[in-house]
């Protein structure tokens, strides 16, 4: 019998996704440590982690610990699930935009602007209503959907006065008329494993704000598109948010990195923490220089729609 795979579990709390892959990693066989990053020390230069593992699994609350780790951990060396260059793009989303950009994925249009007379500028070019971000962020915080020059004069204003350094960066979309909800999609290396609807009476439909979840069926275009957007960011596990626009089809709107999945898996009937373990111990097992599983190692020459 082959030696259990070594898996370092990298957690802020266990929170119920992380218990739930513990016990489908003890299911598995694996040889668990789990890490709590308040307790973390890395070397970065003169020693290594004091721990073994042939994979690292990624489950940080904070992003920002998340990356750091997987950066220092893959520059000792090690396999981590996901990548540090996949979580640093998707955890920035003009980053992704721009990598999806590259790939030619769809997506809503994106304007990026450096002040609020230039961010009314792309507003004004864009056309209302349009949605500012923070290019970091999640469960739908800190997201302004503008329906007029009155309001655009307004949260710039605030934006400029009260933000943090971060909202110095416009990050500002079109506002896409979807159909009271939208589409998140779970890959797990090169395949589109479920999906869900997200619906709500708000325009922000995260679950995390009451959005409620249904199955929504994987076609092959969604399936097509969702493993192109994983291969464009670099692969892993994945959680893609798809916007159904009425005129041009899906577009991509984002790609989360550390993904939570609670309420999707009764909702498609699919194992999603077993999905991702298993997907987690074949990067353990393939150890070495060899190339990550399917979904990181094929780049797709199909050009795909760009707006
Ligand atoms: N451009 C947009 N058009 C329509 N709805 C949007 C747009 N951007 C965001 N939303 C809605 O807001 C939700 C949260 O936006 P998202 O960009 O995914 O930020 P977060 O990282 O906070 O989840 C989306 O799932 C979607 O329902
Ligand atoms: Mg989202």
């Amino acid at each position: 019998m082959s030696a259990p795979v070594r898996v370092a579990v990298l957690v802020s709390r266990i929170r119920v996704e992380e218990k739930l892959l513990l016990t489908a990693l003890e299911a598995g066989g694996a040889a668990v440590q789990v890490i709590n990053d308040d307790d973390l020390v890395l070397p970065i230069n003169g020693g290594r982690p004091s721990f073994e593992a042939d994979v690292v699994l990624e489950r940080s609350v904070s992003a920002a610990r998340g990356i750091y780790a997987l950066r220092v951990l893959e520059a000792h060396g090690y396999r981590t699930v996901n990548r540090y260059a996949t979580s640093a793009t998707c955890w920035d989303k003009l980053l992704t935009t721009a990598a999806l950009a590259e790939a030619g994925i769809p997506q809503p249009r994106v304007r990026v602007a450096f002040t609020p007379e230039s961010a009314l500028r792309a507003i004004e070019e864009l056309g209302y209503p349009v949605v500012l971000k923070p290019v970091v962020g999640s469960w739908g915080r800190l997201l302004s959907k503008i329906n007029d020059r009155d309001a655009a004069e307004a949260v710039l204003e605030h934006k400029d006065v009260l933000g943090s350094y971060q909202h110095s960066i416009y990050y500002i979309q079109e506002y896409i008329t979807k159909p009271g909800r939208d589409i998140r999609a779970f890959v797990v290396g090169d395949e589109t494993i479920c999906a869900i609807y997200r619906t709500s009476e708000h325009w922000i439909t995260n679950t995390a704000r009451g959005g409620q979840a249904s199955n929504c069926p994987v076609t092959p275009v969604l399936n097509d598109l969702c493993r192109r957007t994983a291969r464009a960011v670099g692969g892993g596990v994945l959680a893609i948010d798809v916007l159904e626009d009425p005129q041009h089809g899906f577009l991509v709107n984002e790609v989360n990195h550390t993904m939570e999945f609670r309420n999707s898996i009764h909702t498609t009937g699919v194992d999603i923490p077993g999905r991702v373990v298993a997907y987690v111990l074949e990067v353990g097992r393939s150890g070495g220089d060899a190339e990550y599983p399917a979904g990181v190692v094929h780049r797709s020459s199909t050009p795909g729609a760009s707006r």
